[in-house]
């Protein structure tokens, strides 16, 4: 029997990896004129890690969370029992990572400057796997800690749009939504007022919304459920509910985007998943490529994170994107980058005695930088051409007797069929230059 992955785990290939490496390397580009700094935290963390900060009553934290063990410490002990052990989880999301190790190793100590930091890596949800949504995805995310001006927010979604752009996502198809979600002053009423709505017309919503009034009315908002949707067309409006301070800096916000000319909707329903968000809250969404699953990224500020986990008040934001998607995107696009050659060169040997030269050779062209392939299975010099010509090398080295007598390489062209005849250093010197 073969082994298979797991639904929704799904394996990168050499293809699909080289697209998601580029959209690393661009966000080493872009996010660097910003002034973040890479960095990563463990795949897996205390669980509490994610129950602090994301929320217990958050669908990733209360459905989706994959909790780890080891195997000698569950032998003989019942699921039930197994709370009791040391509660550690692969991580659903970066946010609630990065802000657990700033504050352990003192990033950002009180009246420091911000810190920026940005991570690629995967995260694990258990949800229902669909297109554009799986149980293993990748992102890219970058959170900006310690910055209590609106400016931050907005420099934050501009760069967050110059990344979409910078990959080849034209403005055109990606629509910015953003929201104010208020804060611990303002926010509890407006929890109130949705929940109120939802219990009063609590037949007309789906069984899940109907269980999440209590726990976490504001879900509704991002419930599938075209009924669900229909009778919330009147719920109370979150900016209706904006403290002083929280409508004054979602303003601010909105005319620092304004003055740079970047386009947006304000869409009051937007309410994400995770408990962490105050005030600012945004997403992209795309028009191509995804279906139902429109999302490339999404953010917004945190600013009581960090004291889940002992720090002083340290207002923070950031975003994250899915690497998946944004592939999706750009392959709808026509724009994906194709897996280039695995080798410029392919050395083939004429006969036997070659074999060993063309080793030598091939490692030699390696140190001065040319990628290189050549045959470990002794094809004929036919096949070795077949094999050349099917891994697209720009050219062949061809190494026989001929070469031998006279310390000769010849260098045939794949593009035009050319041949020349160099000495080792005509060939080193021509294909570094390539
Ligand atoms: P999120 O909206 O859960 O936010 O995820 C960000 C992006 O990751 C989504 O817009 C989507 O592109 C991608 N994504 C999420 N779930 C899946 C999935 N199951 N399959 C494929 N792609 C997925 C966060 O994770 C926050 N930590 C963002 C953040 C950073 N907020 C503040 N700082």
């Amino acid at each position: 029997m073969t082994l298979k992955n797991p639904a929704g785990v799904n394996d990168l290939l050499p293809d699909a990896a080289h697209k998601q490496q580029l959209l690393v390397r661009a966000a080493f580009r872009v996010f660097g004129c910003y002034g973040y700094r890479y960095m990563e935290t463990p795949m897996f963390e205390k669980t509490e890690v994610f129950t602090r900060g994301i929320g217990e009553a958050t669908d990733v934290v209360g459905k989706e969370i994959y909790c780890v063990y080891p195997m000698n410490s569950i032998a003989g002990v019942s699921p039930d029992d197994r709370s009791a052990l040391e509660g550690l989880a692969l991580r659903p999301e970066n946010t609630a990572g990065i802000a657990r190790a700033v504050v352990q190793h003192n990033l950002v100590p009180p009246g420091a400057f911000q810190a920026k930091l940005w991570y690629a890596g995967s995260m694990f949800r258990h949800e229902r796997q669909q297109k554009g949504r799986y149980r293993e995805f990748r992102q890219i995310g970058a959170e900006c800690i310690g910055a209590t001006e609106p400016s931050a927010d907005a420099e934050v979604i501009l760069m967050l749009l110059h990344y979409f752009e910078a990959l080849g996502i034209p403005r055109s198809h990606m629509t910015l939504k953003i929201n104010s979600m208020g804060d611990e002053a303002c926010r509890p009423a407006y929890r109130r007022a949705v929940q109120d709505y939802i219990l009063a017309r609590e037949s007309e919503f789906c069984p899940e919304c109907q269980r999440r009034a209590t726990g976490n009315p504001l879900r509704a908002f991002d419930c599938k459920s075209e009924a669900c949707q229909a009778a919330l067309s009147a719920a109370p409006r979150i900016t209706e509910y904006l403290c002083e301070e929280c409508a004054s800096q979602y303003a601010q916000v909105k005319q620092l985007l304004d003055s740079s000319g970047l386009a947006y909707e304000e869409d009051p329903r937007l309410v994400r998943g995770f408990d962490y968000y105050t005030r600012t809250v945004f997403e992209v969404q795309v028009d191509l490529g995804l279906g139902a699953q429109n999302a490339i990224g999404g953010g917004g500020r945190y600013d009581r994170l960090l004291q889940e986990y002992g720090a002083k008040p340290t207002p923070s934001l950031g975003f994250a994107v899915g690497l998946e998607r944004i592939v999706m995107v750009l392959e709808a696009l026509g724009t994906a980058a194709a897996l280039p050659p695995a080798a410029q060169v392919f050395v083939a040997a004429v006969d036997e005695e070659a074999r060993s030269q063309a080793f030598e050779l091939a490692q030699k062209l390696r140190e001065a930088g040319v990628s290189v392939e050549l045959d470990h299975q002794a094809r004929s010099l036919k096949s070795q051409f077949k094999v050349a010509d099917k891994a697209d090398v720009g050219f062949v080295v061809l190494l026989g007797p001929d070469e031998r007598a006279k310390g000769s390489y010849t260098l045939r062209n794949m593009t035009d069929g050319t041949q020349q005849e160099l000495t080792l250093d005509e060939l080193l010197q021509l294909l570094t230059e390539r």
